[in-house]
């Protein structure tokens, strides 16, 4: 009998947090660098989520085909489904309400910020603040009725051999494409070092962001929210044979991320009222008063 995982079969995880907080454990900050601050982190050992990401991954690996990819695309790279400012995407976005309890989990925004105060904190340009304020805005999928699959995890390229450095790998004896011998090679539909340009990505938050935001910011940052989920690519280069020298130099702003993605939560929410003004005139300052979602 199969077991009981998770609210239901689609949508496994009881938080999109619940994958985040399981790649900290897959990638565990480094010891040296760990501050006091975060000593407090909350106790990741949870069985139940190991079993609802491992479901969640189950789902994600399966149906990520290339055709997937494609619908999807044709689907949301429209930017047909709604019209709205800047804040209230944000609001939209906050609006993601999950299981878990909320008397310790921050909000969407409360993530965002954490992630950008971290990055001003460290002195990097105004542009970088920005990504990391933005850079999970993709999410908003979820509230175009996406299943968690298609929304979080890691992503990975379509369209050639999956690597067995991907989380899982396993599961990926269920996709159709491994079956399907113009994808399942080395190179597949791509050639030697032909750049990420080439490479369609798994769909998600990070390449439905990126596609929205392309024209309004540098490309470091692009990159970094085109790529944030690549890890079997940022942490294990996996796919160094598709990469060209200007994606391995691109990739720098990529590692350079990451950590502030995956170590700057802390448990005490961050005064979103006095930040705000910065924030209000720092996405004044690179993007259009209305995003088309
Ligand atoms: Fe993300
Ligand atoms: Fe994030």
């Amino acid at each position: 009998m199969e077991p009981q995982i998770g609210k239901n079969n689609n949508q496994p995880l009881k938080s999109l947090e619940d994958w985040e907080d399981d790649l900290v454990l897959r990638y565990p900050e480094p010891k040296g660098k760990q501050t006091k601050s975060k000593a407090s982190y909350r106790n990741y050992k949870n069985s139940d989520r190991v079993d609802t990401v491992r479901e969640f991954y189950r789902l994600n690996h399966t149906y990520q085909t290339y055709d997937f990819v494609c619908a999807k695309e044709k689907e949301f790279l429209k930017f047909d489904k709604k019209e709205m400012p800047f804040w209230e995407a944000i609001k939209f976005l906050n609006t993601l309400v999950d299981d878990s309890d909320p008397d310790t989990d921050l909000d969407q925004l409360q993530h965002l910020l954490q992630t950008s105060e971290a990055i001003r904190a460290d002195g990097h340009p105004d542009w970088f603040v920005l990504t990391g304020f933005i850079h999970d805005m993709g999410k908003v999928l979820c509230l175009f009725g996406e299943p968690q699959w298609a929304v979080v995890g890691d992503t990975f390229p379509v369209g050639c051999r999956h690597s067995d450095k991907i989380v899982y790998p396993e599961f990926f004896a269920l996709n159709p494409d491994s079956q399907d011998e113009h994808y399942n090679t080395k190179y597949g539909i791509y050639s030697a070092n032909c750049s990420l340009k080439e490479v369609k990505m798994s769909w998600g938050h990070d390449e439905y962001l990126y596609q929205l935001v392309k024209d309004y910011l540098p490309e470091p940052a692009l990159y970094m929210i085109r790529y944030h989920s690549f890890y079997a690519q940022h942490r294990e280069g996996a796919y160094d044979h598709l990469l060209d020298a200007h994606d391995r130099e691109m990739f720098k702003w990529v590692d350079k991320f990451n950590p502030y993605d995956l170590y700057s939560k802390v448990p005490v929410a961050p005064d979103v009222k006095a930040l705000m003004p910065y924030y209000e005139d720092l996405v004044a300052k690179y993007l259009p008063t209305a995003l088309r979602f």
